[in-house]
């Protein structure tokens, strides 16, 4: 991932990503007042759609770029560049989309969100999961993150401590103009790893894209999955 250095790409690029956020603040809303931390916050989908609802949000990323981004974006919440894989601050309530699929241990990750949480607190989690990019996928085998289903985050959620009060997932298909600019979406908005295919395995690796994922009106099609869980 490239995130420091995409992150206004990531701002203007990224709109599946903002339709999570939106969607996952809708799906188990804030109170007016409630204190939330979200770690992760990126340049500030999430954290807007939950000051939009009331809450007062401490947001944080560990990318320098992201949080001045986010800062202008969402300038009511407060911010700050932090690890969320390290020790938190306790805290009320805690939000995370689209980060924690980046983690190398998730459920040790989640163990310590638990910890930092106050009983009665919950956490709000947003996170891509199967059938997500399946067509590329198919085409390239497992990219810089490891795919899971529904049920293997809500397993890992529980090993972490978390009671799951409700989940859901949201698979949404994209059409984009070619394959080209498909991949241009994901490596302008820094989702992207290093580049891993040479040339000629990228033409076709295009070619193929575009062959077997034709979207009906023209273009290609890629399949965005999203993970939304509720917990306490
Ligand atoms: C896909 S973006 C999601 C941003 C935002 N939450 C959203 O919904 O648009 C992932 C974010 O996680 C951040 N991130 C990755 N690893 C992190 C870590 N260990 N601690 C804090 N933030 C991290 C990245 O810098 C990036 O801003």
């Amino acid at each position: 991932m490239r995130f420091e250095e995409k992150a206004r790409g990531y701002h203007a690029h990224a709109s599946p990503q903002r339709r999570f956020a939106e969607a996952l603040a809708a799906f188990a809303p804030f109170e007016p007042g409630d204190r939330v931390t979200e770690v992760g916050a990126g340049t500030g989908f999430l954290t807007r759609a939950l000051l939009a609802q009331g809450a007062l949000v401490d947001a944080s990323d560990n990318s320098p770029a992201m949080v001045e981004v986010g800062r202008e974006a969402a300038p009511s919440a407060s911010w700050s560049v932090q690890d969320a894989l390290g020790d938190l601050f306790p805290c009320h309530n805690l939000a995370s989309n689209g980060m924690l699929q980046w983690a190398p241990d998730p459920a040790a990750t989640l163990r310590r969100w638990r910890t930092a949480v106050h009983p009665g607190g919950r956490l709000l989690l947003g996170v891509p999961c199967e059938p997500g990019f399946r067509e590329l996928r198919s085409l390239t085998g497992e990219g810089p993150i490891r795919w899971r289903d529904e049920a293997m985050w809500l397993r890992l959620l529980r090993q972490g401590g978390w009671d799951v009060r409700a989940s859901a997932v949201m698979e949404h298909p994209e059409t984009y103009p070619s394959a080209v600019d498909f991949l241009r979406q994901l490596h302008g908005s820094g989702v992207t790893g290093e580049p891993r295919l040479g040339v000629g395995e990228l033409r076709s690796l295009l070619r193929e894209y575009g062959r077997r994922f034709a979207a009906p009106g023209g273009g290609v099609v890629a399949t965005w999955a999203w993970l939304m869980v509720e917990a306490g």
